[in-house]
């Protein structure tokens, strides 16, 4: 099934690269920020089809439709056609594919493709996670060891005010912040040691399913900003990082929000 897979997201990130940008049929969802292409949907439709064909009993959850979750995935892929689509649109050339597969409600194989670095993050249970089919590990360390990657949560504008002061406090602590666009990428970087952490407020079971999964076969942990274990199925704060780097920030973000 992994290899197959491998092969699935190679073609949607291939989609992307050969998407026409200057033709793009765009328009917004939630809100002005929150867009969608045609791009979006076409490869959403082509996962479905591919995934279905490797394991066809699988329910199929994806953001652009297909977004009813389950109160317990038997088997499930969980995807993102395009994660980053902002970027995407603006030919910021740093979004990727997403894809989780879910058995008895555990994400056991994860991959995120991105086809601008030719980068694609894995993990499979209890193997280890991977970059081009080499092994990463987690950064050691705390906040002040690294740069840490945040997300603004753009469709739900209720975190913004929360974001920005947790972003400014988080600053102060870490060498330095990086706001990228795609949230898949950003947990796949902290799995790859080049980001310390990585936080945001509200986000969807198809951004995180395989890149938290990932993050955690590479050595770290996640979960929301209460500590509960995420669901992969509502939308919620998100923050991951290896141990120590994740118990400091749950601190810094406790008395943030306490001085509020
Ligand atoms: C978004 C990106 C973005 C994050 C948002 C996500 P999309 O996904 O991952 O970085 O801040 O919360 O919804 O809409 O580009 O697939
Ligand atoms: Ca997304
Ligand atoms: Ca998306």
């Amino acid at each position: 099934m992994e290899q197959s897979i491998f092969k699935i997201i190679k073609q949607a990130g291939q989609m992307m690269l050969d998407a026409k940008l200057d033709s793009l049929d765009t328009h917004s969802k939630t809100n002005f920020r929150d867009v969608v292409t045609d791009y979006d949907i076409k490869i959403q439709q082509f996962l479905k089809e591919e995934l279905l064909k490797i394991c066809s009993d699988a329910l199929f959850i994806g953001e652009e439709s297909d977004s009813n979750p389950k109160n317990y995935y038997k088997k499930a892929f969980i995807v993102d056609p395009i994660d980053g689509t902002a970027n995407f649109t603006f030919g910021y050339r740093h979004s990727c594919c997403s894809i989780a597969y879910v058995e008895d409600d555990k994400v056991i194989m994860g991959a995120v493709y991105n086809p601008y670095m030719d980068e694609l993050f894995s993990a499979k249970k209890g193997e280890g996670a991977k970059l081009n089919g080499k092994p990463i590990k987690v950064m050691d360390g705390n906040l002040k060891d690294g740069i840490v990657i945040f997300g603004t949560s753009p469709y739900s504008t209720s975190a913004t005010e929360t974001t920005f002061k947790l972003a400014k406090a988080t600053y102060e602590a870490s060498m330095d912040v990086r706001r990228t666009g795609s949230a898949a990428l950003d947990l796949c970087y902290v799995a790859a040691g080049r980001n310390i952490l990585y936080f945001e407020g509200n986000l969807a079971p198809w951004d995180y399913a395989a890149a938290a999964f990932i993050l955690e076969e590479a050595g770290g942990v996640y979960s929301d900003w209460n500590e509960a274990p995420m669901t992969l199925r509502d939308k919620t704060s998100i923050v991951g990082a290896n141990p120590k780097a994740y118990k400091e920030w749950l601190k810094l973000k406790d008395s943030v929000l306490k001085s509020n």
